[in-house]
């Protein structure tokens, strides 16, 4: 039995990588949809994105508009990191495919709806906008999720400010609507994420597939980054919650409470995870906390190399 997915995004190059890796793992993912949220750059961009992957990537998922900013704060994106479109070194044009009609939380809450219980992973590469919303709008649905597997927050150090990760910064009450939903999580954090970064010679291999598909994520991955965060290479944050979805033998972490904060100061979307217990409550979350990054983009780059 394939794994339903519904994948909520906001194209960005990792968030690119994910997407081709769950295209071209159809043998063990069904991607019901492609829900583009206001994240990296405003939510028309990063549908266009979501539409450009799947043209390069030669195969189709249906792709709907989403969020155009956060539950209470005002829009951050992050073009300095990704570029002016979202998607620095990908060499793409523009998009050729259409975006369905109907907003994303419409498509995410009737998708649900339809369901059978607990048989739909939700994968979370953005703001948690799209999916905050279906829970408020539809709390029935939350029933239909199997799973929330989300890249986001940190267990130390943030990314976009010293307390907090990009996406739990820039809408931090959906992130806490989501982590207090009652649905069983796996949070893929910045300490893991940041030790997804490719070796020069997988990178390499990227574009030694010889297909658009590769030689856009090699421009993608070989791109100039920004000194200021934190990592050497760029981590692909994104493709840690497709890959545990394929692989999840090569991570391991430990059920804690998270909560994240939604003040406006310096702790703005700051994770605290309780790693040790300490506030003896149940679990909201499995924090991943080891990963095997080498093997899984030896994997990766062997999976992603069908597509076109
Ligand atoms: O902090 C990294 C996360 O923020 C990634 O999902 C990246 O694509 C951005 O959305
Ligand atoms: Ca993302």
């Amino acid at each position: 039995m394939r794994e339903k997915i519904i994948i909520d995004t906001d194209p960005g190059q990792d968030d690119a990588i994910a997407i081709f890796l769950a295209l071209a793992a159809e043998d063990r993912l069904e991607t019901l949809g492609v829900c583009a949220v206001a994240g990296n750059v405003p939510v028309v961009q990063t549908t266009a994105n979501a539409l450009r992957i799947m043209d390069v990537a030669g195969r189709r998922a249906p792709v709907y508009q989403g969020a155009e900013g956060p539950l209470v704060y005002e829009l951050e994106t992050a073009e300095f990191v990704c570029g002016p479109d979202g998607m620095d070194g990908a060499g793409l044009p523009g998009p050729v495919s259409v975006a369905e009609d109907g907003h994303a939380v419409d498509f995410i809450i009737r998708t649900l709806r339809a369901a059978d219980d607990a048989s739909i992973t939700l994968c979370a590469l953005g703001p948690l906008t799209n999916i905050a919303l279906a829970f408020r709008l539809a709390a029935d649905v939350k029933a239909k999720v199997k799973r929330i597997v989300v890249m986001g927050g940190a267990m130390n150090l943030g990314n976009i400010t010293p307390a907090a990760e990009f996406n739990f910064y820039v809408d931090p009450h959906a992130a806490s609507v989501v982590f207090n939903a009652g649905i069983p999580i796996v949070m893929m954090g910045l300490n893991i994420t940041h030790k997804a970064i490719c070796t020069h010679e997988q990178v390499a291999r990227f574009a030694a597939s010889e297909t658009a598909t590769g030689r856009s994520i090699n421009g993608m991955l070989t791109r100039p980054r920004p000194a200021s965060l934190g990592s050497v290479g760029h981590p692909v944050h994104d493709m840690c919650v497709i890959a545990y979805l394929l692989w999840p033998e090569l991570f391991s972490g430990r059920d804690c409470d998270v909560q994240i904060d939604a003040s406006d100061g310096p702790l703005r979307g700051r994770s605290t995870i309780d790693w040790n217990n300490r506030l003896k409550k149940p679990g909201n979350a499995l924090v991943i906390d080891t990963i095997e990054p080498q093997t899984l983009f030896d994997r990766a780059i062997e999976k992603i190399s069908i597509l076109s």
